[in-house]
């Protein structure tokens, strides 16, 4: 397995990347804490697609005792943004409304400009406001949610970021993200502009105010740099809370824009959808016949992990789904049927406020 900022492949082993990169599980007893602050634990937490996590507890120690924490989160403005990418933000959403905290949400338009050979700023730009309609649609509070475009934005981050730069060395980068001689000097740079956000509340206010960081894991190596960085520079160690990756609609691997008929776009036609989810990979049997004989397998079928990840909620429905596939009694067809029809319902509320979004996007940019 593979598991860096710019590449996921292979068969992940969830368990063995909390040891790699040293982070901690989310424990029953840290899940039942939060409960506490939340109320019923959202569903990305009961079905551990959050995972793993570094001073979560410690965050809680201090927002118990009265202090607040802000949010920090992004997305490289790559293309366009498919389910996959919303999870980390539903549920930073939910966050910021259980814990009534501001988020800092940076658009790497520099980075992915760095690093893709034909980019120009032109299309990252684009990206950019196309991905922020996206997070907009997820119901963030406009009061409470600033989006950073690192290129329009540099102003704000580039004092923070040179003072964390100057903590880190070119053999460390380049053993935490395998940048070699020939990688160009604004990627070997870029750490330290994804390092800033963490710090913009404190900068901004003098007050030191811890920053919490939900996000996939993939995104780990930054905050290990970042987290030695922080005590020189009088900064709290951001904490994480780290997501695993919603598999495409294919044989193993990650959803990936890079296989688009793999991938649910947010601005896929309700038949573009339906059409990726009918010829998506299943637990299923060769025939009809043999799966009403001897049942499917939902443990390697694609259209139930999107059942247990994010389109069905309820703890009971799903131990049925499963139960019923296993003894046949349900086939591939169905639940590919009862998918496609929440997705369609999904994405056509999803566009809605995505279109609507379009009037208040200024007020989510920095001004
Ligand atoms: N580097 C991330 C990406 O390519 C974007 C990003 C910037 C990010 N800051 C972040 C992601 C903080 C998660 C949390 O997607």
């Amino acid at each position: 397995m593979v598991v860096t900022p710019w590449e996921v492949s292979g068969a992940i082993d969830y368990e063995k990347l909390i040891q790699q990169f040293g982070t901690q599980p989310l424990t029953q007893e840290l899940l039942e804490r939060i409960k506490k602050h939340t109320g019923k634990l959202h569903i990305q937490l009961r079905r551990r697609l959050f995972f793993s996590h570094r001073d979560l507890d410690w965050i809680l120690d201090q927002y118990e005792a009265g202090q607040r924490f802000v949010l920090y989160t992004g997305r490289g403005p790559s293309g366009p943004v498919h389910i996959g990418h919303l999870v980390p933000w539903i549920f930073t959403k939910h966050l910021q409304d259980k814990f009534n905290a501001k988020l800092y949400f940076q658009m790497t338009d520099d980075e992915k400009f760095l690093i893709h050979p034909e980019f120009t700023l032109e299309k990252t730009a684009g990206f950019t406001y196309e991905n922020t309609l996206d997070l907009i649609a997820v119901g963030l509070d406009p009061e409470k949610t600033k989006v950073i475009s690192d290129v329009k934005d540099i102003k704000l981050l580039y004092e923070i970021a040179i003072k964390a730069a100057k903590h880190v060395t070119f053999s460390t980068v380049k053993a935490v993200f395998g940048f070699e001689d020939s990688s160009n000097i604004g990627i070997i740079f870029f750490p330290a502009i994804q390092a800033a956000p963490c710090f913009i509340e404190s900068a901004l206010t003098g007050e030191n105010v811890p920053c919490l960081i939900p996000a996939a894991i993939d995104q780990d190596p930054y905050w290990r740099v970042t987290r030695d960085v922080a005590p020189k520079i009088g900064y709290y160690k951001p904490a994480q809370i780290h997501c695993k990756f919603l598999p495409g609609l294919g044989k193993g691997g990650k959803m990936s824009a890079s296989m688009p008929e793999t991938c649910i776009f947010t601005v896929d036609t309700p038949e573009q959808a339906e059409k990726k989810i009918w010829n998506a990979f299943t637990g299923g049997k060769p025939t009809v016949k043999e799966q009403k004989k001897t049942g499917g397998t939902p443990s390697v079928c694609t259209i139930y992990q999107y059942f247990y990840y994010l389109f069905e909620e309820d703890d009971k429905e799903m131990v049925e789904i499963d139960k019923r596939c296993k003894t046949g009694d349900i086939i591939c067809g169905d639940c590919k049927e009862l998918l496609a029809e929440r997705v369609k319902r999904f994405l056509k509320e999803h566009q809605r406020k995505r279109e609507k979004a379009k009037d208040t996007i200024d007020k989510f940019f920095i001004k």
